[in-house]
């Protein structure tokens, strides 16, 4: 069973937002797709307080279900990623939870992980949200297969063959990316390189302030330093 994490950044239960979402996943067979939804009141995530030891640790100061959060979201196959668009942006429930996970924007922790990015607006915000928030998902070394905004108007959100044919194409990607090894993009790649510089120089943090680079340590252990680029890291560990 492949599972596919929804990641909603609405707290419509029943809003525009998971109706496009599930718009999609209906048509993935129940029989090889599990799929979960989540939406921000479903966890306990404190807000960050900027202490920044997430960089050096990996991990948030504050006791909260971010690690559960994460480790779901690492778990999947593919992963939805979706928001309203408020003021031209995503939302401040979906804000929270990425600042919590800046450290992954460091480390390709994704590690080509395939990802749907989704929005929804009223009617003059189509990229508002899918632009950062692939940015965001690029930097986390997720795969971005798939981007769509549904908006109120022009009519897309309420308009039957508009999201049928937006859906199926979609639900088309996921159904094939699922079965193909974690992959690279250009975006990925563009940013390997400075990314690389970044965490290199953090490998003498240890001596120098005694204090661990998880980020450096990350890529490390993980062989990612050994290559020039994310999709030579892929290959080699043969995903
Ligand atoms: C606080 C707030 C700000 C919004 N800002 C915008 C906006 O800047 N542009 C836009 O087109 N729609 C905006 N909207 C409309 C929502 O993006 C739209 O209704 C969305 O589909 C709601 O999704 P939901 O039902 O899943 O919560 C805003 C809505 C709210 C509540």
């Amino acid at each position: 069973m492949k599972k596919v994490f929804a990641l909603i950044g609405s707290r419509q239960k029943k809003g525009n937002t998971i109706t496009f979402v599930k718009n999609i996943t209906k048509q993935l067979s129940n029989e090889e797709f599990q799929v979960e939804y989540v939406f921000p009141q479903d966890y306990d995530i404190k807000p960050c307080v900027g202490c920044s030891k997430c960089f050096t640790n990996c991990k948030c100061v504050n006791k909260d279900d971010i690690e559960l959060l994460q480790q779901k979201i690492l778990e999947s196959d593919i992963l939805i990623i979706a928001s309203p668009v408020y003021l031209h942006y995503f939302t401040g429930d979906l804000k929270l939870i990425l600042d919590k996970l800046a450290w992954w924007a460091h480390t390709f922790r994704l590690q080509g992980k395939p990802v749907v990015v989704l929005s929804t607006c009223s009617c003059n915000a189509f990229t508002s949200v899918i632009k950062p928030l692939s940015s965001i998902i690029s930097y986390m070394g997720g795969n971005v297969i798939a981007t769509a905004n549904a908006s109120y108007f022009p009519n897309q959100i309420n308009n039957s063959k508009w999201l049928s044919e937006v859906s199926q194409e979609i639900a088309k990607r996921i159904s094939k990316y699922v079965n193909l090894p974690p992959q690279s993009n250009k975006d990925i790649e563009k940013l390997f390189p400075s990314s690389k510089y970044m965490v290199m120089l953090q490998s003498d943090t240890k001596s120098t302030v005694g204090v661990e680079p998880c980020e450096y340590n990350f890529w490390r252990d993980s062989g990612m330093l050994e290559y020039n680029s994310f999709e030579e890291y892929l290959q080699s560990i043969g995903r």
